[in-house]
């Protein structure tokens, strides 16, 4: 039994050589293709060595296109630089506090992460935030409080603090507020400066902001564009020979990820099917991953990733797209009646069917107009496609389709929600 555990584990290491490197936490010592994103970032937050305040920037760019990796890899260069003691950076004092938005979504949350990062805690500095409070922490501070020792240990210290927001969209109130209240900081400072990096998958965004705050975050834009299949192909290749050990990937599976990732142009999408495929082939005891282990890590990739996006959505969503299921895998009431495409289904027969499926969650339903909106969001996240119903047919109604398979989604929901 212990000599098949051991073999199994030899049999591990027969695809992949080391795991880490295909996680979408690891920064790779190269990033191909982004050269010119590369030297923009680093242009724009450069002037904090010369103890400048660096412009504000705003990047955005759809998912996968390498737009946190950049960032962070600028930030090693630049924290690299700042440490070299060789480099001579004698007066200028460069902090960087980074955090994801999803999880510090408000305007409190973002400061109090700022504080108590390490950055801003290092001991060869003064009047630190948690100086007083080693043990406690600022939580449940009053925010003047919070406001009044970033500028302390910002004046006092000369810091140039740039905060990287990432996923910014994700702060889901106080946002204008937010890009309002840090940069003010800068007209009091007679020393050091505050500059932030919003980065955002979702350039809608920007709609949100009222144009003094959308004018203060946009001093300068970098748009990250999407990877094409050549493009990916080198990035896959880089994982590959780091991560994977010699000539266990096929060629031709390293072409099929690449052919289904350039679809939406997504890195993230190319080395998650990769690790899939590898995983695949080494528990089926393959020697390499062929295009067949890739066919298959994109079903279950693709599974995974709409369980994802489910049960992230609020509960209303998660009762519509329920609705949605549950008529699709009954064939829906008004196909048989008007012939039309089959899976199609009528917005109404989906809004009469959400509102007997609150009911069953003694819950209250939404309006129309929310359930509209609830539809359009599930469009966004590729859950559903909808089109308009041809002219003559039940005046402005759409059609509405789901993009997964019924019984799927239901057990997904179903597990989330409570029902039976
Ligand atoms: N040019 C590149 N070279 C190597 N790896 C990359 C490159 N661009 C993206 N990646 C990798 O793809 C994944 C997604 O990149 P990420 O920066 O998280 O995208 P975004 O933030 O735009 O959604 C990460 O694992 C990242 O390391
Ligand atoms: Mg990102």
């Amino acid at each position: 039994m212990i000599d098949s555990l051991f073999e199994s584990e030899l049999g591990d290491r027969r695809i992949f050589k080391d795991m880490s490197i295909l996680s979408p936490h690891y920064v790779p010592p190269e990033l191909p293709h982004r050269d010119n994103e590369i030297r923009d970032v680093t242009r724009i937050i450069a002037p904090a060595l010369r103890e400048e305040k660096p412009n504000n920037l705003f990047i955005y760019g759809k998912t996968g296109t390498g737009k946190t990796c950049v960032v962070k890899y600028v930030i090693r260069k630049l924290e690299e630089f700042v440490n070299n003691p060789e480099k001579n950076i004698k007066n200028a004092v460069v902090k960087v506090v980074y955090m994801n938005c999803k999880i510090r979504n408000t305007k409190y949350q973002v400061l109090l992460k700022t504080l108590e990062d390490n950055a801003l805690n290092d001991p060869s500095l003064s009047n630190t935030p948690l100086a007083d409070r080693p043990d406690k922490g600022l939580k449940g501070m009053d925010p003047v409080d919070l406001y009044e020792r970033l500028f302390r240990v910002v004046q006092s210290n000369g810091i140039n603090l740039i905060i990287i927001l990432d996923e910014i969209d994700q702060v889901k109130k106080e946002l204008n507020d937010l890009l309002y209240i840090l940069p003010r900081i800068n007209d009091e400072l007679s020393s050091g400066s505050v500059s932030i990096i919003g980065i955002s998958n979702d350039m809608r965004v920007k709609r949100r902001l009222d144009p003094r705050s959308r004018s203060t975050l946009c001093e300068e834009e970098i748009i990250f564009r999407p990877y094409n299949a050549v493009q990916l192909m080198t990035i896959l290749r880089q994982r590959i020979k780091d991560g994977f050990q010699p000539n266990t990937v096929k060629e031709g599976a390293v072409r099929r990820i690449a052919a289904f990732a350039a679809q939406d142009g997504d890195a993230r999408y190319a080395l998650r099917l990769l690790q899939k495929a590898g995983e695949i082939a080494r528990n089926e005891g393959k020697d390499k991953v062929d295009i067949e282990d890739v066919g298959k890590a994109k079903d279950l990739v693709e599974k995974d990733i709409m369980a994802e996006a489910i049960s992230t959505l609020p509960e209303h969503q998660q009762i519509v797209i329920y609705s949605i299921a549950s008529l699709a895998s009954r064939g829906g009431m008004y196909k048989r009646l008007s012939g039309i495409h089959d899976g199609d289904l009528f917005t109404g027969e989906v809004y009469e069917a959400y509102e007997r499926n609150c009911r069953l969650l003694n819950t209250a339903p939404r309006t129309m107009r929310r359930f509209s909106e609830y539809l359009n969001e599930l469009e966004m996240l590729g859950l559903i496609t909808m089109r308009m119903s041809g002219k003559g047919q039940r005046g402005t109604t759409r059609f509405i389709r789901l993009g997964y398979p019924p019984e799927e989604i239901k057990q997904i929901v179903k597990g989330s929600l409570g029902l039976e």
